[in-house]
């Protein structure tokens, strides 16, 4: 049976990569070849998974570079693993590692908790002045408004833009393409009730305007979200603000 060679980061920060030889198989995807080496190789492999079906975002890691869920990752669509070759590469080698961007904690699995934050201070929490016994707020679904916050709301946090970004890479402050795409969703929903205090924190030091429109996290999300497209929203909406236009 022909066999992979996967290279896996172990440790934190500091670390190393194993290498595990793991059999190919029909219809395998990357977190199946992970749950393999974990269950019949080293039970110390810590790594992360909930859903397996591409609902949870939380299996993300980089694959031979590049952050994907690794649950809708079939290895045949790396170009390994198999005689012709197909797909992006031509040998029988994938290299795991957690996350870019974030603090890793052990093997492939990362710190969240900064990312998490950023969402709060880009003012992506929800405020209404209602409560559950308030009727609902009645909103138009053709509305131009109501379309913006829906077209980027979708957004699970599974953290694959914001470790396709290098302006994260290199610039601490940015709060990056997911809480700014949050952002914008709720500067656009009307029930949203601080919405100039959300535009007024994506506007700030860390902000939209850090973003250098070069779309590598809309190429990366694996739900077809473009977080470039929201945050040049967020910059053009800050421009009508100042000059007065809502
Ligand atoms: S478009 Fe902006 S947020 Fe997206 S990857 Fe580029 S710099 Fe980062
Ligand atoms: S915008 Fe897409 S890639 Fe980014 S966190 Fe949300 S779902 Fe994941
Ligand atoms: S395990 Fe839920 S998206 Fe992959």
């Amino acid at each position: 049976m022909k066999s992979l060679s996967v290279k896996i980061w172990r440790g934190a920060d500091e670390g190393h990569f194993d290498r595990f030889s793991v059999p190919v198989r029909e219809n395998q995807t990357v977190l199946d070849l992970v749950t393999e080496i974990q269950r019949q190789q080293d039970p110390t492999l810590s790594y992360r998974f909930a859903c397996r079906v591409g609902v949870c975002g939380s299996c993300a890691m980089m694959v031979n570079g590049r952050a994907r869920w690794t649950c809708r990752t079939h290895v045949r669509s790396l170009g390994v693993g198999t005689d012709e070759g197909i797909g992006e590469g031509d040998s029988d080698e994938i290299t795991l590692e957690p996350l870019r961007n974030m603090p890793r904690i052990k093997d492939l699995t990362t710190d969240m908790s900064r990312f998490i934050d950023q969402w709060g201070e880009a003012g992506a929490g929800f405020t209404s002045a209602r409560d559950r016994n308030d009727d609902p707020a009645r909103v138009d679904p053709n509305s131009k408004k109501r379309k913006a916050a829906n077209a980027a709301i979708e957004c699970i946090n599974c953290g694959v833009c914001h470790a396709s970004c290098d302006v994260v890479a290199w610039n601490d402050e940015y709060l990056g393409p997911a809480a700014l795409n949050r952002a914008w969703s709720l500067v656009n929903d009307e029930r949203h009730e601080a919405r100039d205090e959300t535009l007024e924190a994506a506007l700030g030091p860390g902000g939209c305007s850090n973003c250098h429109s070069h779309g590598n996290c809309m190429t990366a999300c694996p739900i077809g979200l473009s977080p470039t497209r929201s945050i040049a929203g967020l910059k053009k909406m800050s421009l009508m603000a100042m000059i007065g236009i809502k």
